[in-house]
């Protein structure tokens, strides 16, 4: 009888697909996914420390494994992701319950870990790696819809944001093999998967250079799409052995005419012009772009190291729209960061009124151990305050996204439907180019439409969070092709 693990995520989509790379090198080590702990003989918790409250959430959740360690004799708990390589220590010796704390570059040696783990040992390896990208493991997909995936391009940050624990948790960038990334993304096509997110901390910086000079048709951009049919774009250019985040877009672009290409997370100072030309080019690629602004404060950005002032982020926002006028912009905000003022804060509203963003993450600042900020500045803006802040941040958002969302009625939008909607089982649920859910009747002309399924939609009324559609026709096997 195999082993089960059951592995939990927290955290960003990084996270979840770091444990998909972890189900792969379990699964060749003779274990089996399951899908609740009571199931399973190991359970891993792939932790976040990005904010305090994160990683509370995951303390508790081990103190509750104590109880089930009671009941399943024999059971093992690891630790893995951010929590991992932050608080091995704490872990090891303050909580009994977890037998193994394993980093994120670490994940290969889990098999040999788990054998100390065996023997009635305790098994650490939090070691962070310069080279580590994964890149020729296949992930095991797990909770997945069987349509959208995700594909890490790229590792670790070395932006360092003054607020910023990932630096400290994920170590330094590397890129990913592109060949790899491309292949990863013609088996999704191949196993059925219509749409697929690139992730990295920083697509932008996104840079693989060829170890050794390659010959033409050996596989660089240029010449496998040549190889493919494909005529080489004039927009890749300078391709002789270095692929930056614009050209790997493309290349995933054209080798899956047929798959919808979104990527996240872009960075402000790095996001090219020629990102968005390639965006635009291709209707492969999803007419949306995550872009932190995290301040609307200049004063407040330098604090924050960032790289960028407010002005240079709205110049971003006007060519964005200049490239792609229908593109949906969200953004992620910080409330409440060191030294942050009342007039600080009343920009960040007006930036949020000016771009009007599609959708937002907001947060309430949490200083982070080691971090510049924990370093260099208090945090000195009291709870209370970053409070109310935070609820005025909200309060603007759900403003500005019930008017992005209002202006798509009467539109007609191409959705792939991703499940059943969660409120009813007659309706299913999708997203258009721009990210935004799309809730629709469960048949059309009397037939069930599947997950999977592309739709031409007329919008007919919208929410803060939701668009609502009347299909017009189902298009699927050839659905978004350039
Ligand atoms: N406190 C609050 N929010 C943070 N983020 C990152 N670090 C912190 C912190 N210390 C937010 C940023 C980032 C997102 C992933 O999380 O907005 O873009
Ligand atoms: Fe943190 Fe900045 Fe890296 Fe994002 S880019 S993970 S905010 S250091």
């Amino acid at each position: 009888m195999s082993k089960k693990v059951y592995i939990e995520s927290y955290g960003c989509q990084m996270n979840f697909s770091d444990s998909e790379i972890v189900a792969s090198v379990l699964v060749k080590d003779g274990y089996t996914p399951v899908k609740s702990a009571e199931e399973a003989d190991l359970v891993l918790l792939n932790t976040c420390s990005i904010r305090e409250k994160a990683e509370y959430t995951v303390l508790q959740r081990i103190n509750e494994m104590n109880n089930l360690k009671a009941r399943k004799k024999g059971l093992k708990v690891g630790v893995l992701g951010c929590m991992a390589e932050r608080m091995r220590e704490d872990l090891l010796e303050k909580k009994k319950v977890v037998d193994l704390v394993v980093g994120p570059d670490a994940y290969r040696t889990l098999p040999d870990l788990l054998s100390k783990v065996g023997t009635g040992q305790k098994a650490v390896n939090v070691l962070l790696s310069r080279e580590e990208t994964y890149g020729e493991i296949e992930p095991v997909r797990l909770d997945s819809n069987g349509v959208t995936a995700f594909v890490t391009i790229m590792r670790g940050c070395d932006n360092m944001c003054a607020f910023c624990v990932v630096p400290f948790t994920r170590g330094r960038e590397r890129s990913r093999d592109p060949h790899t990334i491309v292949r990863e993304c013609e088996q999704l096509v191949e196993q059925g998967y219509r749409e697929v997110t690139l992730l990295g901390q920083n697509v932008d910086s996104y840079k693989w250079t060829s170890p050794q000079p390659l010959s033409r048709g050996e596989g660089l951009p240029s010449a496998g799409i040549v190889a493919n049919g494909h005529s080489p774009s004039p927009v890749g250019g300078g391709r002789e052995g270095a692929v930056d985040f614009a050209d790997l877009l493309e290349m995933v672009a054209l080798a899956c005419p047929t798959l919808r290409i979104r990527y996240s997370t872009s960075h402000p100072k790095d996001m090219t012009d020629k990102v968005l030309v390639v965006m635009a080019r291709y209707a492969n690629i999803c007419k949306y772009i995550h872009l932190p602004v995290q301040s609307g404060s200049s004063e407040v950005l330098k604090r924050m190291n960032r790289g960028y002032d407010r002005a240079w982020y709205l110049e971003r926002m006007v060519s964005i729209r200049d490239h792609m006028p229908e593109c949906a912009i969200s953004t992620d905000i910080i409330a409440g960061f060191s030294g942050e003022t009342e007039e600080d804060h009343q920009q960040t509203l007006s930036l949020m009124n000016e771009v009007v963003y599609d959708m937002a993450f907001m947060f309430k600042y949490s200083e982070r151990p080691k971090t510049m900020a924990a370093r260099k500045y208090a945090d000195d803006v009291p709870e209370d305050v970053k409070g109310r802040r935070l609820a005025e941040i909200i309060e603007t958002q759900k403003k500005k996204s019930a008017e992005r969302m209002a202006s798509y009625v009467g539109q007609i939008h191409e959705v792939l439907i991703e499940g059943v909607s969660k409120r009813s089982d007659e309706n299913m649920y999708g997203r258009n180019t721009q990210n935004s859910v799309v809730i629709l009747s469960r048949s059309f002309n009397g037939t069930e439409l599947k997950p999977g399924t592309f739709v031409r939609t007329e919008i007919i009324s919208s929410t803060a969070g939701s668009l609502f559609g009347t299909v017009i026709q189902v298009l699927n096997a050839e659905p978004v092709a350039a």
